[in-house]
């Protein structure tokens, strides 16, 4: 019997990382040494107190059984306490959190709720590619996408947008570019949004990642008619766990909340245990050290990898967000990423993050000092 695949599927476009994790591994196989910046994955381990949170929970038969898919009653309290602290935000637990099996599976599940198949989804370009594809392309709907050029700080020229899309994606600080938002900007995006009756899906998974004196804002600060995103894996080292949030107008996360019911069956409840500890650890809208600890690790491998490819000649700015470096290498993305790997070195090629990515390569600072040393000696060496 001969399988078809439905047509949103080979609608999507080919799997780019896909070649490259082959050549990765072939390289591992012939005993090569990798130094990986390829994925945005921290090596740093889940704070020991979240940890220990987990493994007694999961002593307790009452957590084996099936959470609720749209988040366990005290796991939302302890989201919206963390809004009014972090944020200033008042958040009703029941009608404006949802818990999500990590935010990217409701940055697609949203789109299932909202966008019929035809409808415009904007989406910025270089991005996340759950954005374009996890959620425009297999809702049958139209990627839409808009430039984010590094002159303007990567925030998209909103006059030039078209006002007929259903829903607009928005991520700062953000992945690919390490770009953050100042509040006006955002402001702006969100009154933009609001004007043109376009829904608001802002992904805020960074907003504890940031550096010196930049604190992230949420879009809900701004106004209510939004949905944010936002998640447990990269502020304390929990990708694995599968834990984040959506928060915002009570219709649209209703509208999440009701795909998710018919699909999934919630974060496992011990492991939704570990969110009241980890935010709870938070007194005011300050980094408590469990978060600063991770962010300083990040920042010092941040100055050390910035000053190497300096002096290697590459105009690369500090970001001020996220664990990214992204910056322009003057030739193709894909010939630089493939230079880097013949020296053992992986880094994300720009194009790959969409066509406004071609030129730049992305580097995840997920390797410790010593490795990034190496890593910045055997760039020497090859360019
Ligand atoms: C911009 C952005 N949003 C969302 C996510 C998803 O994170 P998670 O599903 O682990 O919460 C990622 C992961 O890399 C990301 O880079």
């Amino acid at each position: 019997m001969a399988y078809d695949f439905a047509d949103r599927l080979k609608n999507l476009p080919p799997y780019l990382f896909a070649e490259i994790e082959e050549k990765v591994a072939r390289k591992v196989e012939m005993g090569m040494d990798i130094i990986d910046f390829g994925i945005g994955d921290p090596d740093l381990p889940t704070p020991r107190p979240l940890v220990d949170v987990i493994k007694e929970q999961l002593d307790d038969p009452a957590n084996h059984r099936y959470p609720s898919s749209q988040g366990e009653a005290d796991t939302r309290q302890a989201i919206a306490e963390w809004y009014r602290k972090r944020f200033g935000v008042d958040l009703n637990p029941d009608r404006e959190v949802a818990i999500l099996l990590g935010s990217k599976e409701g940055l697609a599940n949203v789109a299932r709720a909202f966008v019929n198949p035809g409808d415009k989804v904007l989406c910025p370009d270089p991005a996340y590619p759950v954005y374009a594809q996890g959620a425009a392309t297999l809702c049958d709907a139209v990627p839409v996408k808009f430039p984010l050029y590094e002159e303007d700080d990567f925030f998209p020229n909103l006059d030039g947008l078209p006002q007929d899309a259903k829903l607009m994606y928005l991520n700062y600080p953000n992945n690919p570019t390490g770009a953050v938002v100042s509040r006006a900007n955002l402001q702006r995006a969100l009154r933009w949004c609001n004007d043109t009756d376009t829904i608001l899906c802002y992904d805020n998974a960074y907003s504890e990642m940031t550096f010196d004196d930049y604190v992230a804002p949420s879009v809900l600060e701004f106004g209510r008619h939004a949905i944010e995103f936002g998640s447990l894996s990269k502020t304390f080292n929990m990708t694995g766990y599968r834990v984040g949030y959506a928060v915002g107008d009570a219709t649209l996360i209703a509208g999440l909340k009701k795909v998710k019911s018919q699909i999934d069956s919630g974060t496992p409840k011990f492991i939704q245990k570990a969110v009241p500890a980890a935010l709870g650890a938070y007194t005011g809208p300050s980094r408590p050290k469990i978060v600063q600890d991770s962010v300083d690790v990040y920042r010092r491998r941040r100055d050390i990898i910035v000053k190497g490819l300096r002096e290697l000649g590459f105009d690369v700015k500090l970001p001020k967000g996220t664990f990214y470096l992204f910056f322009n290498v003057g030739s193709s993305s894909i010939e630089f990423a493939n230079k880097m790997l013949d020296a053992g070195i992986v880094v994300t090629p720009g194009i790959g993050f969409g066509k406004n990515g071609e030129g730049f390569v992305r580097m995840a600072l997920t390797q410790p000092e010593n490795r990034i040393e190496e890593a910045l000696e055997r760039m020497k060496k090859v360019l």
